[in-house]
C-alpha cells in the first residue's frame, strides 16, 4: 500500500532568508534589529559562501573629491546605456552610509596614517573609491564578522547545511521556502540571497554552488527574470597553474600599477578601462596571437598589500614579485537575475531578491567594480524592512509542496555556456544553446538571440555594433514565455 507523506515540520519566522552570504546576513541582521524572528538557510557552514571569496572591496564615495552623482556617472558609462538611473542614485547615495553601518558592526577597514580610508582604484572609477578590509581579504573579513554578529543574534535561527528546494506558494502569494530536508519555512517574507550562476560557465572565478539556484526558484514561483545576456567576464584569472585555474586576481591590482602584457610582452590594452573592454582585449590578442593567456606584471606592486593573492601564488610555485602571472578571462558575475524593485520585491508577493540574485538594473550591460558588495548591504537592508511591510499570513497555509529536484548542469552544459555564451557571440551558436537540456542555460540563449546588438559584456560577433534604439531596454521573461524588450527607468 502506498505510504502518505510524513507531514514537514514547519519553521515558523517573520522574515526567511535563503543565503547567507554578504546580503543575506546583512538583511538578516536588519530584519532581527527590527524585531523579527528569522530563519537563516545557509548551505554551507556560515562564513563559506562566494561572499567570502570576494576580493574587491565596496565602492564608495568617501574621499573628499569625489561625490555619489561622479559615482552614478561612472556606473552609468560602465553599465554601457542601460543602467537603471533610479537604482544607480540609490546606491551611489546610500553607499557611504553602508560602509559606516557596517563599520557599527564590526569590520574594521583599511585606512591609512592619517586616519582616512585607504581608496583603492579599478577599472572605470573615476576616482578612488573602493573601500577594502584587509587588502584583497575583503569578502573574508566582511562574511566573517557578520556571521560572527549573527550567530550571537537571538532572533535568527541558523539552519546551517541546509538548501532551499521550492518555493512554498499560496494564491499566488510567497508563504515561505521549503528545504531539500523536508522542513519547510513559513513567513511573511522570503529573501533570496543565493548569489549568482557564473559557475555554470565552464571557466569561472566562482565557487561550484554558483549555479542560479535563486534564478530557478523565483522563477518557479513565478517570478520575471531579466538581463540573463549579460554575465561579466573578468580579465584575470590564473590560467595554466595546476590547482589554481580561474583563481581570481583582484583588479586593484591593476589600480596599483599593475600591467598586462601579450605574448610579446607589449602591453596591449589600458588596463583600468571597465571590464567589458579589457576582457574583450585580452580575448582578441589571445585569438589573434593564438596564445591561451596573456602576462599580468605585477612585480612591481607591493605584495604586503595583497597578501591572500600573492600567498596563493606562491603557494602554487609562481612567485608574483618575480614572474609573470598567466590569465585569462573567466565567467564572474550574472548582472542579470530576478527582477526587482529598489526594494528587493520581486513580481511575486512576499518574494524579496538580493545581491547577485536580483536584477534591479543597477549594473546595466557591465557592472562596474565593486558595486556589487555595496550592492548586497545596500539592497539586502531595503529588502528586509520592506519585508516586514508585508501582510501577516492570517490563516498559517499548511501542507508545503513537495520539492522537485533543481536541475543541476552537466559539464556539456556547462562547455556550451562557455562556447555558445561566452566573449562572443554568435546566432548559429545560441541557437545551439537554447537547445540544451538545462532551463537556465535556454534562458541565457533566449535573452541572448534577442539582443541583436553588442553592448557591454554581451558581444555579437553577427551585430557588433550598439543598436542606440535598444539603450535602457532590458530582456524580460515573464510567466515562462519567451524574453521581450521593456524600458526601465
Ligand atoms: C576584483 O577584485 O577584481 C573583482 C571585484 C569585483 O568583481 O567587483
Amino acid at each position: 500500500m502506498p505510504q502518505p507523506e510524513p507531514a514537514a515540520v514547519i519553521v515558523d519566522a517573520e522574515v526567511a532568508v535563503v543565503g547567507a552570504g554578504a546580503a543575506g546576513l546583512y538583511a538578516a541582521l536588519t530584519a532581527a534589529r527590527a524585531g523579527a524572528r528569522v530563519a537563516l538557510v545557509s548551505a554551507t557552514p556560515l562564513a563559506q559562501t562566494a561572499s567570502y571569496w570576494a576580493q574587491g572591496g565596496l565602492a564608495a564615495a568617501l574621499d573628499p573629491t569625489d561625490s555619489p552623482d561622479l559615482h552614478r556617472k561612472d556606473t552609468e558609462i560602465a553599465g554601457r546605456g542601460i543602467v537603471r538611473r533610479s537604482a544607480a542614485q540609490l546606491l551611489c547615495r546610500e553607499a557611504p552610509r553602508a560602509v559606516r553601518e557596517l563599520e557599527e558592526l564590526g569590520v574594521v577597514f583599511d585606512r591609512n596614517a592619517d586616519g582616512t580610508f585607504g581608496l583603492g582604484l579599478e577599472g572605470g572609477h573615476s576616482k578612488r573609491r573602493v573601500v577594502h578590509a584587509g587588502g584583497s581579504a575583503t569578502g573574508r573579513r566582511v562574511v566573517r564578522q557578520l556571521s560572527a554578529v549573527v550567530v550571537e543574534e537571538p532572533r535568527i535561527e541558523v539552519l546551517e547545511q541546509a538548501r532551499a528546494a521550492a518555493p512554498w506558494t499560496v494564491d499566488g502569494r510567497l508563504v515561505g521556502i521549503v528545504l531539500e530536508d523536508g522542513r519547510a519555512i513559513r513567513a511573511r517574507s522570503t529573501i533570496l540571497a543565493t548569489g549568482g550562476a557564473a559557475a555554470l560557465w565552464a571557466r569561472t572565478t566562482n565557487p561550484p554552488g554558483s549555479l542560479g539556484i535563486g534564478l530557478m526558484l523565483a522563477r518557479q514561483a513565478g517570478a520575471a527574470l531579466a538581463d540573463l545576456e549579460f554575465v561579466q567576464f573578468h580579465p584575470t584569472a590564473v590560467t595554466s597553474i595546476p590547482g589554481r585555474e580561474g583563481f581570481l586576481v583582484t583588479e586593484a591590482i591593476r589600480g596599483e600599477g599593475a600591467t598586462l602584457l601579450d605574448a610579446n610582452h607589449e602591453r596591449f590594452v589600458e588596463e583600468l578601462k571597465p571590464r567589458d573592454e579589457v576582457a574583450l582585449a585580452v580575448y582578441n590578442t589571445m585569438q589573434a596571437q593564438g596564445t591561451t593567456h596573456v602576462w599580468l606584471d605585477m612585480r612591481h606592486v607591493d605584495p604586503m598589500s595583497f597578501p591572500n593573492v600573492v600567498g596563493a601564488l606562491r603557494e602554487s610555485g609562481l612567485d608574483p614579485a618575480t614572474e609573470l602571472v598567466p590569465v585569462s578571462p573567466a565567467s564572474h558575475f550574472c548582472m542579470g537575475g530576478v527582477v526587482v524593485d529598489l526594494d528587493g520585491a520581486s513580481t511575486v508577493s512576499g518574494l524579496y531578491v538580493v545581491g547577485e540574485t536580483a536584477c534591479t538594473g543597477l549594473h546595466g550591460a557591465n557592472r562596474l567594480a565593486s558595486n556589487s558588495l555595496t550592492e548586497c548591504f545596500v539592497q539586502g537592508k531595503r529588502a528586509a524592512l520592506a519585508g516586514l511591510d508585508e501582510p501577516r499570513l492570517h490563516v498559517a497555509p499548511e501542507n508545503p509542496p513537495v520539492a522537485a529536484p533543481i536541475p543541476a548542469p552537466t559539464q556539456a552544459t556547462r562547455d556550451a555556456l562557455w562556447r555558445h555564451a561566452g566573449l562572443t557571440r554568435d546566432a548559429a551558436g545560441l541557437e545551439q544553446l537554447r537547445d540544451d537540456p538545462h532551463p537556465l542555460a535556454q534562458l541565457v540563449a533566449e535573452c541572448a538571440i534577442l539582443r541583436q546588438e553588442s553592448r557591454g559584456a554581451h558581444v555579437r560577433s553577427d551585430f557588433p555594433e550598439v543598436d542606440p534604439a535598444l539603450d535602457g531596454h532590458h530582456a524580460v521573461v515573464r510567466n515562462g514565455g519567451a524574453p521581450t524588450f521593456e524600458r526601465w527607468t
